[in-house]
């Protein structure tokens, strides 16, 4: 089974710049964390599962930042995440005979430290099922706010935060994405609309997707840099 990872790195990183000082940092995903940008660390940990890894994104800081791993050159991405993942899975596709994949994994570059074990279990998954992702259960107590004021306490037992990567086979996930119409937020969204089965597997806290400043002091932790 050949295996590729569709690596997102084309995002503007609005919310991430916008709430650090000055509002002009660098897109999320080149951050650096213990010297090297967050999406180095994220191809580094998916690298060893995977035949090959096509980044998205043609900021330029993209190449430098993956120079010396094993990727593909990079490739365009679009306005919205499913535009860029979309562009990832073309190029995929257009790749010469025999080189594209059986299943593709769909990964955010700004979640620089997904679980070696949390990859293997997503492609596990693909084996009885067309699409797997991680997830994690929702812990906190959660309720619909309107106007300021709780206008509903959800209940929780059967939710759960999806991270990435997310796997699929790959010819299912490249022509649903031809076909779909509409904003999704991830790629599973298209195999729920389209009435296939998605596995879920156990998340981890420690996947962790670079959103706000706060989150790169979790991340500096991890690495065992904390600042302070
Ligand atoms: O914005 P969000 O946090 O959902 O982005 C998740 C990932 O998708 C990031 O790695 C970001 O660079 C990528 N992205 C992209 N193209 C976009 C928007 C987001 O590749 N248009």
């Amino acid at each position: 089974m050949r295996i590729a990872a569709i690596l997102l790195a084309a995002g503007s990183g609005q919310r991430f710049a916008a709430s650090s000082p000055g509002g002009a940092a660098p897109p999320k995903q080149f951050t650096l964390l213990g010297g090297e940008p967050v999406i180095r660390h994220a191809a580094r940990a998916l690298a060893p599962h995977v035949d090959l890894i096509q980044p998205v994104g043609t900021h330029p800081g993209v190449a430098d930042a993956l120079a010396g791993l094993n990727c593909l050159p990079p490739v365009a991405g679009g306005a919205e995440r499913q535009d860029s993942v979309r562009a990832g899975l073309e190029a995929l596709n257009a790749l010469p005979d025999g080189q594209s994949p059986d299943v593709v994994l769909v990964h955010d570059g700004a979640r620089p430290f997904v679980p070696a074990e949390l990859t293997k279990a997503v492609i596990a998954a693909l084996s009885s099922h067309p699409g797997a992702i991680p997830a994690v259960r929702v812990a906190d107590t959660l309720k619909r706010v309107e106007h300021g004021v709780i206008a509903q306490t959800v209940p929780r037992e059967a939710l759960w935060r999806a991270q990435t990567p997310q796997g699929f086979h790959f010819n299912l996930l490249r022509d649903l994405h031809r076909t779909h119409q509409g904003p999704v937020t991830d790629d599973a969204a298209l195999l729920e609309a389209a009435g296939q089965t998605v596995a879920v597997v156990e998340g981890s806290d420690d996947n962790i997707k670079l959103t706000h400043p706060e989150d790169l002091v979790r991340l500096e932790r991890l690495l065992g840099h904390t600042p302070l």
